[in-house]
This record gives C-alpha cells, sequence and structure tokens, in this order.
C-alpha cells in the first residue's frame, strides 16, 4: 500500500533537513543544531522508512549506516587515468619545475605563459574517484593503479561529508569528483585506543586505517569509522567546464563539497615557496595529515598544453616535507630474527609522535650500527621517520651522552629471543645468528616472505595470519599452506567461513606464479626477485637448476662466484631440497613457461631499475622488461644499456650511469623501448 502523501512529504522533509544538517556538520564543520535534535530526526525519518520501505531513497541519510556486505570488491576502469605526482624537495627544484614548464611551453610556441598557481595541502589519505550521474553518487573507487581501482562505492556511501546527490540547477549529467579519503588524527587515535582495550591490533597510521577500514567489504565497519574526504579536483565531466582549476574548487565548495579552506591561488614562485613553507610550519597543528603541499598550474588551458609526462602531469607537482625528527627515550633494545636465522636489534621507545604518527618501534639495522651509534637503554634518542621507511633511531640526543649514570652497551642475546638456542657469530658474518633452522621465528620470517607481495602475493596471508597458522600448529612449511582446507582454518582466531574459504582460494591461487618468482619464494639466502628471474631463464626447470655445479650457477648473469657458491649449497641442503620437492607435489610450477628469452624489442639488452616508479612495480617492470627479451640487474656498469630512474633514485646508480654515459630513462621512456604506447 503506498504511503500517504503527507507521510511522504514529512519524509521528504526530513530527507531535506539531515542532508542540511549533516552539510553543517560534517563539511563546513559549523552545525546549527545539537547531536540530540540531529539524531531525533534521524529517527523519526527511520521510523517513517520502517513502516513504509517504499519511501526508502538511495541518497537518504538513513543510508549511511551500511548496506549489506559485498562479495568482493569489483574492478573498475577509471574514466580518465588517475595520475600521480612527481617530487620537488627543495625550492631549487619547485624553481626548476617552474623552468621545465616554461621551456615546454616555449616549445609549443607560448612565450611567456602567466602562471598563477594553487596550493593545496597533500592529504595523506588515499585517493578516491566519486561519479555522479545526473547528481547522484552513482559509484565511488579506488586508484588502483591509476588505470583500474576498486569499486568501494558501499563504504564510500557512510562517509558522511560526501553528498549522495548533488543539488542546483546546474547538475551535470556527469561529474567525477576527485579526492582524498582520510582519518583525523583524533579520530585514528580514538580508534587504536578502542582497538587496543578490545585486545585487536592496532593501525600503524591514519592511512593504512583510512585504506583498511576503505577496502572492507561489509559496510557496517566503515560506518562505524569517522572517514571524510577533501576533495582537490574535478575528473571527467559532461556539461560542466571551467577555466580555471580554481573556479572549479568553488563549484564543488558551492555544491557541497569539502574542499579546505586554506587552500590558496598565489601569482609568483616566491609565494608559492612561502606558502609551501607555511604549510610546513602549521603541519604539526592540523587535525590530519600531510606529507607535502600540491602546486598546481590554475589555467586548465595551460595545464592541456602542458600534459604529462609517463604519469606526472607537467602541470603539478608534490612540494615533499623533509623527514622528520624527534626525541623519546630509548626503554630498551630488542632483537629480532630474520629469515636466515641473523638477528637484528631494535628500540622499544617511549612512545613518540613523529611526522604525525606514533612510533613506539624503530630500527637499529644490525649491530655495527648499535655499536657505532652507542645508544643505551635509558637514553633519550634521536628518531626519524622519512615517508614510508621504517622509523630508526638516529643517535642519542646530545644531552643523553652526557650523562655519568648510562645504561649498559647492548649486546646481541647469548640465547636466540624466541628459540632459546645459543646464539653463534659465523665469521665474516655482520651477524649473531640463531643456528637453529627450525626456530619458529626464521621460521615465521620464511613463511611470511614466501606469502608476501613480490613472491607468491598470497592476498590475505599476511604476518599475523602467518603467525596465527604456525601456532595453531597447521603450517610449518611453506608446502603446508597448500594442505589447508576451509574446515580447518574456521574458528581460528577471528577467521570466519567466508574469510577461511577465500584464503584457501587465493593460496591455491599462487600455484601457477612464474618460476622466477618460486625460487625466490622459497628463501635462498642472497636470491631476490631479480636473481631468481635470472635463475629461471637460464635452467629453465628446477631439475637442471639442482644438477647444476657452482660454475654453470655463476654462468649466470649477476651472479658471482661466492654467491654461487652460497645458492649451490643451500640447494644442496636436504631440507631444502626436500620442501622443493613437497612443493613440487602440491603443485608449484618449478619450469620456465613460455619461449626462451632473447626475442623482443629488447633482446640482448641489460637495464638496472633504480627508484619509486609511478605505475609499474619493480616487480611488474622487471617482469615486463623479460617478457621482451630483455634482463634486470642490480647494478650499473658499463655493460648497462639503460637506466630506467623513477622517484628517489638511487644517487649512486645514476652518477655512475652518467660517468659511463649509460642512458637515463623514466617510467614513459620504459614503455617506449618496450614498445608500449602507455595504453594498457
Ligand atoms: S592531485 C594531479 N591534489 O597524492 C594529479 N593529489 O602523488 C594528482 N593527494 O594519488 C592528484 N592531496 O592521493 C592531488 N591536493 C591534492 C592531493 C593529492 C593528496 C594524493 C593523491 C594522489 C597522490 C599523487
Amino acid at each position: 500500500m503506498a504511503a500517504p502523501a503527507d507521510v511522504g512529504a514529512r519524509a521528504e522533509q526530513l530527507r531535506d533537513e539531515l542532508r542540511h544538517h549533516g552539510y553543517r556538520y560534517y563539511v563546513l564543520d559549523d552545525p546549527e543544531i545539537g547531536d540530540d535534535a540531529y539524531d531525533a530526526l534521524l529517527d523519526e525519518l527511520r521510523a517513517l522508512e520502517a513502516e513504509h520501505p517504499e519511501l526508502q531513497t538511495p541518497d537518504s541519510p538513513t543510508q549511511r549506516v551500511g548496506g549489506p556486505p559485498v562479495s568482493n570488491l569489483a574492478k573498475v576502469r577509471h574514466l580518465a587515468p588517475m595520475l600521480s605526482l612527481a617530487n620537488a624537495r627543495s625550492e631549487e627544484e619547485l624553481r626548476a619545475w617552474v623552468a621545465r614548464m616554461r621551456n615546454h611551453l616555449a616549445r609549443e610556441g607560448i612565450e611567456d605563459p602567466e602562471f598563477t598557481y594553487v596550493c593545496e595541502p597533500k592529504i595523506d589519505g588515499l585517493a578516491i574517484s566519486l561519479l555522479y550521474r545526473d547528481g547522484v553518487l552513482e559509484r565511488g573507487a579506488t586508484r588502483g593503479d591509476g588505470e583500474v581501482g576498486e569499486d568501494v562505492t558501499h563504504n564510500l556511501r557512510t562517509i558522511p561529508s560526501i553528498p549522495l546527490r548533488i543539488d542546483g540547477d546546474d547538475v551535470p549529467p556527469l561529474l567525477e569528483v576527485r579526492g582524498e579519503v582520510y582519518l583525523s588524527l583524533p579520530d585514528f587515535q580514538a580508534l587504536n585506543e578502542r582497538r587496543a582495550q578490545a585486545g585487536q591490533s592496532t593501525f600503524m597510521n591514519p592511512r593504512n586505517a583510512a585504506a583498511g577500514t576503505i577496502r572492507q567489504l561489509d559496510p557496517k565497519l566503515a560506518a562505524q569509522r569517522p572517514l571524510s574526504m577533501w576533495c582537490y579536483g574535478v575528473g571527467v565531466t559532461e556539461g560542466l567546464s571551467f577555466s580555471r582549476h580554481s573556479e572549479s574548487l568553488d563549484w564543488l565548495r558551492s555544491h557541497g563539497f569539502r574542499v579546505n579552506d586554506d587552500v590558496l591561488t598565489l601569482r609568483s614562485e616566491d609565494e608559492v615557496v612561502a606558502q609551501c613553507l607555511d604549510w610546513q610550519d602549521r603541519r604539526g597543528s592540523l587535525d590530519f595529515e600531510i606529507d607535502g603541499v600540491v602546486v598546481k598550474v590554475d589555467d586548465l588551458e595551460l595545464q592541456r598544453r602542458l600534459g604529462t609526462a609517463g604519469r606526472d602531469p607537467r602541470w603539478a607537482i608534490a612540494w615533499k616535507f623533509p623527514p622528520t625528527t624527534a626525541v623519546t627515550r630509548l626503554n630498551e633494545v630488542l632483537w629480532n630474527v630474520g629469515k636466515f636465522g641473523d638477528l637484528h636489534p631494535f628500540a622499544d621507545l617511549e612512545p613518540v609522535r613523529v611526522g604525525g604518527v606514533v612510533v613506539k618501534l624503530a630500527t637499529l639495522h644490525n649491530e655495527e650500527d648499535l655499536a657505532r651509534k652507542d645508544v643505551r637503554p635509558g637514553d633519550d634518542v634521536i628518531v626519524l621517520r622519512a615517508g614510508d621507511v621504517i622509523p630508526q633511531v638516529v643517535s642519542p640526543a646530545p644531552h643523553a651522552v652526557e650523562r655519568k649514570d648510562r645504561g649498559p652497551v647492548p649486546r646481541p642475546p647469548v640465547q636466540c629471543p624466541v628459540c632459546g638456542t645459543p646464539t653463534v657469530k659465523p665469521e665474516g658474518s655482520v651477524f649473531t645468528k640463531c643456528p637453529n633452522v627450525l626456530c619458529p621465528g626464521r621460521q615465521w620470517q620464511l613463511l611470511k616472505h614466501f606469502a608476501s607481495q613480490g613472491a607468491m602475493d598470497i592476498e590475505g596471508l599476511g604476518e599475523k595470519q602467518v603467525a596465527v597458522l604456525q601456532e595453531a600448529g597447521l603450517v610449518r612449511t611453506a608446502a603446508d599452506f597448500y594442505r589447508l582446507t576451509p574446515e580447518q582454518l574456521t574458528g581460528l582466531r577471528g577467521v570466519g567461513e567466508t574469510s577461511a574459504r577465500r584464503l584457501v582460494d587465493a593460496i591455491q591461487d599462487s600455484k601457477d606464479r612464474p618460476f622466477g618468482r618460486v625460487l625466490f619464494a622459497i628463501g635462498l639466502e642472497e636470491v631476490g626477485f631479480v636473481t631468481g628471474r635470472t635463475l629461471a631463464q637460464r635452467f629453465r626447470t628446477i631439475d637442471a637448476l639442482l644438477d647444476a655445479t657452482p660454475e654453470q650457477i655463476r654462468d649466470t648473469p649477476g651472479v658471482g662466484p661466492i654467491m654461487a657458491q652460497r645458492i649451490h649449497r643451500q640447494l644442496a641442503d636436504p631440507q631444502m631440497r626436500a620442501l622443493i620437492a613437497d612443493l613440487r607435489a602440491q603443485g608449484i610450477r618449478f619450469e620456465e613457461q613460455g619461449p626462451p628469452p632473447g626475442e623482443g624489442p629488447l633482446s640482448g639488452k641489460t637495464l638496472v631499475l633504480t627508484g619509486t616508479l609511478p605505475d609499474l612495480t619493480r616487480e611488474q617492470a622487471t617482469e615486463r622488461i623479460t617478457r621482451a627479451g630483455g634482463r634486470v640487474t642490480s647494478s650499473v656498469s658499463k655493460r648497462t644499456d639503460y637506466v630506467v630512474a623513477g622517484d628517489s633514485p638511487g644517487a649512486s646508480k645514476v652518477e655512475k650511469a652518467e660517468r659511463l654515459a649509460v642512458p637515463i630513462v623514466d617510467e614513459a621512456g620504459l614503455l617506449a623501448l618496450l614498445g608500449d604506447p602507455g595504453l594498457r
């Protein structure tokens, strides 16, 4: 039965009011009514919709609580690629960017362009694209690799600052809004405290928390976490056009989207530099994390003429903040057991905020490093966090070394901290080691390495899951993963029936990883991803490799005599042989597929990769180069044909390439060498 007209009208009125108050609260941060009054309106609307379900609209504020879970995250292709950004780390680099733009435009016949710039905070969350059709939110997706992302609409709908509907008389038929979803610092802290109290693991930083939440299948979870979104641009549109980026931001702001009010339009490079430094100063007082400032050319016609270089637009740059440091107390030096039994020192610290993240643990690298730094328990120490890397202890604070009652010099433990076996220090090694090959600490490292991204890449099998499986006695070697059944997994700590089945599927799916990755995954000392591949190509089958002499192994590009001996010795080890036999019996691929290398546009060429490429991971780049007949090695020599340099390349590699006149190319250059027009 249709609802009476007055009930329908009341529902609509309530929706409008709730939308308005939600906007005041979540977008403008300027509420007009209190929480109780808001909740009363929401309760009334819920009651009406419960009684008359036909009144419920997809854009109703009641829909924010989260609908039914989805079964997987569907892949979606972006209508236009979501680009990344080149970095500037200093004033010189920022000015060099402007000079590059001027040169580029001059070649295009545009002399002396007048730039105005828009300076925006570079929010440290995750990039999201929202697609509105006729003003209604149709789909929201993560950036993914820039071309293809994941459909996370179910979770984005729960975020109160994201409009479910755009109002106004200039609503375009199609509009893509781009921005960054994030968790504020106070909300992040509160979330972690709640999790810690409930005995759950805590998130490393707000970005991980936001990314983890957005990729959940059940939107009820996202609805409980106070995510928000800053919008920073318009993507694809139909029926709307702007001539300046700043105009598009104004349009978004006036149509219910959350755009940062401190975004400024500036006229000169000097002003831009001053603004970047200003954000840098204010960074610590913001209630969300930023890791830099994005500077964009305002004029959209100039943007179009400037175009992109690889994945980076020429018309924008990210001013990156320098690494941040903090001083805190070193409580204790603890030791970690590595894949091959090597003991690594790390610091247990008094929790401290560094660059917006609370740090409790930091690496001390190795014994030599520890001795050189001379940090002692009880010292105040300087902790450094740069970008994504693990925080590290740099040195004692200057005042700490003057104390008379400093603690003892930390020494490597005489017994393995995990299994208690007396430790050894092999001659010539910088590491004290746990010699017990069955040490659960060592095994844990090996197992998680096996499942990790560059290796067998088993989704859902991270370090925690590996530990749970080990503790339950279900997994001792990597081959045991392939014998797991959903029944065995269901009921283990936090594992439901669906995720158990999904994990078993992911494990089974990993059986067809290329041979080179398998060689990397099984954990041979010194065999990284690249050597795994080259060994696979050279020997093509595991039998050929197992039968090879050290001299034959040495014949592999990039493998020296000592390394060849070590690989040979490890492959002869009965335990390694047993593992290989067991994995083979489980159906893991121990043979190279496809035609032998050497054919393709890069045949006979040797390339070195350095830095982070905007789009391809190192593994993907390596796979594509090898497929094209080329070879990837790790150090630059006169035999190197190209160095492919991404973001933050190794300075020594670049210098050596320059000295030896080896051409340096970026990702776009690599794609050109691969004969790839960039459209994948
Ligand atoms: S613009 C120009 N603006 O930074 C094309 N990106 O390194 C790039 N980000 O994936 C996007 N704040 O996740 C832009 N104000 C901002 C941003 C921003 C954060 C992120 C975004 C993007 C990454 C690029």
